[in-house]
């Protein structure tokens, strides 16, 4: 049975993955997570053909298990949150581009024959053009984004030096089952301590894609599989949506009445915040994959699973 390795596997994105590789029935899927921001919850660690090492991907690689010729690594373990460098100047470095480095180094070591990695559509920065292609100047805007193209550029030159194969997938926001963090939940967080009234940073103006985790799980799986050395992807949607129309969307969905919109103000909500976020998806369309989950519906399933989650997820 070939063997895979999913990083950051008890994450959000991570779970729905490793839950997607076993529902195939074809892989041992193993799973290195720190449980940082991850939960044992999220995946069935019981499951027969799923083995988990609690591992912190900051140590020495000579210390991780040796799993060797591994048909996959899914290297989607980082600072997730796109605001911690704004705090931290170091945390972007260490968790999402060292680690990365290391991940490459157990890639060779291990025969891995496909690296794939979960960057993010913060690599554009704030782009000149929309819908934004995959050969779109990269200029950086936040050090998340900064570490990401980095990240990018060592799975790159490391499939060169090592013989993999590597697909490079750009991701919008994503959203749905088992959502932890992001717009959405910070809305539902503040809202059930005030239901007056909610902060919104920045005009509320900002122009986003957000992409349903069932949709984005198909992409990966479907895209992995070209024949060239190294892929890029945008995995996103044609469809765009405003935050303060996000907020209604949230506000009606727990029966909250004329709460009022603060705003913080600017056109960004953060320093690094892109105030509008659009990713041409045509080239994933090519390879046969587009969305089929309206943005509307995607919000509606992530506020579906925060209300029968509240209990673990608002601690
Ligand atoms: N969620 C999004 O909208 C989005 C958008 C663009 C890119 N991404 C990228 O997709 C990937 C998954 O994001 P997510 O939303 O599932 O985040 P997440 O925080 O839910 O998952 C990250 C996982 O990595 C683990 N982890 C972090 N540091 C680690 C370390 N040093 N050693 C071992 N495990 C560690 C965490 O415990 C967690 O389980 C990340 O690389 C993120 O940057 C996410």
């Amino acid at each position: 049975m070939n063997q895979v390795l999913v990083t950051g596997g008890a994450g959000f994105i991570g779970s729905n993955l490793v839950n997607e590789l076993l529902k195939l029935d074809i892989y041992k899927v193993y799973v290195f997570d720190n449980l940082s921001t991850g939960r044992l919850a999220n995946i069935p660690i019981n499951h027969p053909l799923l083995k988990f090492y609690q591992l912190n991907l900051l140590s020495d690689i000579k210390d991780w298990p040796v799993l060797d010729n591994l048909e996959y690594i899914f290297h989607f373990s980082a600072n997730a949150d796109v605001r911690g460098g704004l705090k931290d100047r170091n945390i972007d470095l260490e968790q999402n581009v060292l680690v990365t480095k290391s991940v490459c180094d157990y890639a060779k070591k291990n025969n891995c024959k496909h690296l794939i990695f979960a960057s993010s559509a913060t690599v554009y920065g704030e782009p000149e053009t929309y819908p934004t292609k995959e050969t779109a100047p990269l200029i950086q805007t936040s050090i998340y984004g900064a570490s990401k193209l980095s990240g990018e550029a060592f799975i790159q030159a490391y499939s060169e030096y090592s013989d993999f194969q590597s697909t490079i997938f750009r991701f919008v926001s994503w959203i749905g089952y088992g959502y932890s963090h992001g717009v959405i939940y910070d809305f539902y967080k503040k809202l059930r301590n005030n239901p007056y009234q909610l902060e919104i940073l920045g005009d509320g103006l900002q122009r986003k894609s957000f992409l349903d985790v069932s949709d984005g799980i198909k992409g990966i799986l479907k895209l992995k599989e070209h024949n060239k050395k190294s892929q890029i992807f945008n995995l996103g949607h044609k469809e765009i949506m405003d935050i303060n129309q996000l907020a209604k969307i949230v506000c009606q969905y727990l029966e909250l009445n004329n709460i009022e919109f603060k705003y913080t103000g600017s056109k960004r909500g953060w320093i690094g915040d892109s105030p509008l976020v659009h990713l041409d998806i045509s080239k994933a369309s090519s390879f046969g994959w587009s969305p089929s989950v309206s943005i509307k519906q995607g919000i509606i399933n992530t506020l579906d699973y925060l209300t029968s989650n509240k209990k673990n997820i608002f601690r």
